[in-house]
């Protein structure tokens, strides 16, 4: 049996539009890196990095998940969880769910807890807890299948399982993730996530659905794109836009020069497009521009559908 695991498990986008809480799709742009070695039981659990996260594992993701899966399991060994973070943390890039995950399958592998799906996505979405003030599941998900998820984004709906799914994304598509250099407060998406509106038109909430419908249905049928034709969200976009200087400017700049879509990746700020062409380098100029326009430098990352984590160690 192993003593020591290692899980690369990728960045992703939540929503993709009108998808809020339910829609993820990870990224081949950043992939964090999280080894959990067995320790005798008296270490208890101890978060080792030498990145700018929290070293306490009750502030720390991938300290909550490994907390929940050893009580779960009934996991006596103590826990040294060592992190190599490389995902930007609190741009909208699912930084906190790609350590989530990348943590929830290396204890699943390391204590053969035989965990499926539904109960792994549960357990990584408890990571969310530190970042977000709530759980929700879409980036954990996307981190760890790959490629396009669904998800139910009622918490405990089904207690330790989450009702997901998720297929492969065709690599025709590009997406283009603008991410402004401007100060996020310390739990941003708790802070996103306190501008959504509490009410809302019933004929708007039909025009998501339908968009949303588009979205999964398309990427079901491996369409992904016509799928990034009907990322229009009409209910939280014009919310959270106001949080994003530049925004209006960045999308329309995106549009302009031939995107399919453009919206908030996942609580923002990072904006993303999409393209089914080869248009991209255009597109990151547009945007940057519409981010210069607001006084606002931003870095362009260009990429491709991630086709999910890896274990890459066992020792
Ligand atoms: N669905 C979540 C939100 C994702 O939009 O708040 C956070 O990255």
């Amino acid at each position: 049996m192993a003593k020591s695991v290692t899980v690369r498990a990728p960045c992703s986008t939540a929503n993709l539009g009108p998808g809020f809480d339910v829609f993820g799709m990870a990224l081949d742009a950043f992939y964090d890196e999280v080894t959990v070695t067995k320790k005798p039981k008296s270490f208890g659990i101890k978060i080792v990095s030498s990145d700018d996260i929290p070293l306490d594992p009750k502030k720390n993701t991938a300290g909550l998940v490994a907390a929940a899966i050893k009580k779960d399991s009934g996991i006596e060994n103590g826990l040294e969880i060592k992190i190599k973070k490389n995902v930007p943390a609190g741009y909208g890039m699912g930084s906190s769910a790609a350590s989530a995950a990348a943590c929830a399958i290396a204890m699943n592998e390391l204590f053969d807890a035989l965990y499926d799906d539904e109960n792994l996505t549960y357990f990584a979405g408890i990571g969310e807890r530190a970042s977000a003030g709530t759980v929700h599941y879409d980036n954990v998900a996307a981190s760890l299948f790959g490629g396009f998820v669904v998800v139910d984004p009622r918490v405990n709906a089904r207690g330790k399982f989450v009702n997901v799914t998720d297929c492969e994304v065709s690599q025709d598509i590009t997406m283009i993730v603008a991410v402004p250099k401007i100060k996020v407060p310390k739990q941003k998406t708790k802070a996103s996530r306190g501008v959504i509106p509490r009410n809302v038109k019933f004929s708007d909430a039909s025009i998501n659905l339908a968009n949303a419908a588009y979205i999964a249905a398309c990427f079901a049928k491996g369409w992904a794109d016509i799928a990034i034709n009907h990322l229009e969200d009409i209910i939280v976009e014009p919310a959270r836009k106001k949080m994003i200087p530049g925004f209006d400017k960045v999308k329309k700049n995106a549009m302009k020069v031939g995107a399919n879509g453009c919206t908030i990746s996942g609580a923002g700020p990072s904006v993303i497009a999409f393209t089914e062409g080869d248009n991209f380098t255009e597109i990151g100029e547009a945007m940057k521009k519409g981010f210069k326009s607001a006084k606002v430098d931003c870095e362009i990352i260009i990429c491709k559908p991630s086709k999910g984590p890896k274990i890459i160690k066992r020792k």
